[in-house]
């Protein structure tokens, strides 16, 4: 790989034990992927925040990277981390998972990292326009900022986002490359696709086929007429979950549909598909939900705006959470739509979200509106799941 000359010089150490650590990681993956050079960034997001995931090792990586001078060089935000950074207690976290958790945030913070915890950075002000290069590590945001908005990303780690983050440079290889962008399979749509859980079940239609296909070709959609930014999120997160992809194109709806060649390969989708993947979302083994969650990925403010509606003069019977970004939620404070959710009895959890908390044990059975929450609720903790559209959701809590 060909690096400039300040490139090389942040390698051998010119600017710091922290940013010679990110150039090392970067020059590794830049001769794993056999990438030519290093492109500049001018976003980052970064996963790896939770204390959950992150343990003693993670954190005293952090520690030891901030201490070593590392300063973010482009605007660079964070995933979720495993709790409501300024209201803990009020989702039962410990007090001792809370300390460790600062910290986190605190060595995040002196390095120059925007502490906006979310997964949905492009509705918190971390928004990158058509074609630029990117460093996203969160699977449903990457998805969403290359397929939506046209940016490109490849689905990073935590380490190398941090990496980019601190010299402002990719390796340029996988999604940054036009050639990459490319389809390779059609897909025909004959059913019915509204709402953010059945775009959820799509998601984890196309998501598994393509995870059988060789070489896991990009997805091209045909037959969806509208898609609102709420579903199209879902989608994201479901087939980055289901398919492990990074992109896809939806025709009439995603910005480059118009601009990629389509191949000869066709596949149908019709509603018997999209109700088995549904159904096997959807646990009705009898065992009464205990837990209800909404914001996988993280709610929009119109999301909290019409979940405020359907909670209002209500009380919930169960335990209820409500995760979105921070900003968004003092957005929602403003327009009155938190105190109406709160006199609920729903707790609205900020900076946090129901995989990445540390909830293993506490619950049995969640009812959801995310195919992403529904894979990760057994892969991670053990839950059932039900598997509801958004207002179903809300009408479980209440039940
Ligand atoms: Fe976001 Fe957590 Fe879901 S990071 S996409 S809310 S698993």
């Amino acid at each position: 790989m060909i690096l400039t000359d300040e490139q090389r010089r942040m390698l051998v150490g010119d600017f710091g034990r922290s940013i010679k650590k990110s150039m090392e990681i970067l020059a590794a993956l830049g001769k794993i992927y056999d990438a030519d050079r290093l492109v500049p960034v001018s976003s980052v997001q970064i996963a790896g925040v939770s204390y959950d995931n992150l343990g003693e090792a993670g954190l005293g990586w952090l520690a030891e990277m901030a201490a070593g001078g590392g300063r973010a060089r482009v605007y660079a935000t964070l995933n979720p981390a495993g709790m409501d950074i300024d209201n803990w207690q009020a989702i039962g976290i410990p007090p001792e998972f809370a300390g460790q958790q600062q910290r986190v945030i605190a060595a995040f913070a002196q390095m120059g990292v925007v502490t906006t915890c979310t997964c949905t950075p492009y509705l918190a002000g971390n928004v990158p326009h058509f074609g630029e290069h990117i460093a996203w590590a969160e699977s449903s945001a990457v998805c969403f900022a290359n397929s939506v908005l046209g940016a490109r990303s490849n689905r990073e780690g935590g380490p190398s986002a941090l990496a980019s983050a601190l010299t402002g440079f990719t390796p340029e290889y996988g999604l940054h490359l036009a050639n990459n962008r490319q389809t390779g399979v059609v897909f025909d749509l004959d059913c019915k696709i509204e709402g953010s859980a059945s775009f959820g079940a799509l998601g984890k239609v196309i998501g598994e086929q393509i995870e059988k296909m060789p070489g896991k070709p990009i997805p091209y959609l045909r037959g969806i007429e509208r898609a609102s930014l709420e579903e199209l999120k879902s989608f994201c997160a479901s087939v980055a979950t289901y398919g492990g992809l990074g992109l896809f194109h939806i025709e009439g709806i995603t910005p480059e549909a118009g601009l990629v060649a389509l191949p000869d390969l066709h596949l149908h989708i019709d509603q018997q598909a999209i109700e088995s993947a549904w159904d096997s979302m959807d646990d009705e083994g009898g065992e009464e939900v205990d837990f209800v969650s909404l914001g996988c990925p993280h709610l929009s403010l119109p999301e909290l705006a019409h979940l405020a509606d359907l909670l209002a003069g209500k009380k919930v019977k169960k335990t209820f959470w409500i995760t979105t970004a921070r900003p968004t939620k003092q957005m929602a404070d403003r327009m009155g739509y938190t105190r109406i959710i709160e006199e609920s009895g729903a707790v609205i959890a900020a900076d946090t979200c129901c995989v990445v908390a540390p909830i293993r044990g506490r619950f049995k059975v969640m009812a959801t509106d995310s195919a992403k929450a529904c894979y990760y609720a057994y892969a991670k903790n053990k839950f059932k799941t039900r598997f509801f559209e958004f207002d179903q959701v809300v009408a479980e809590a209440l039940r």
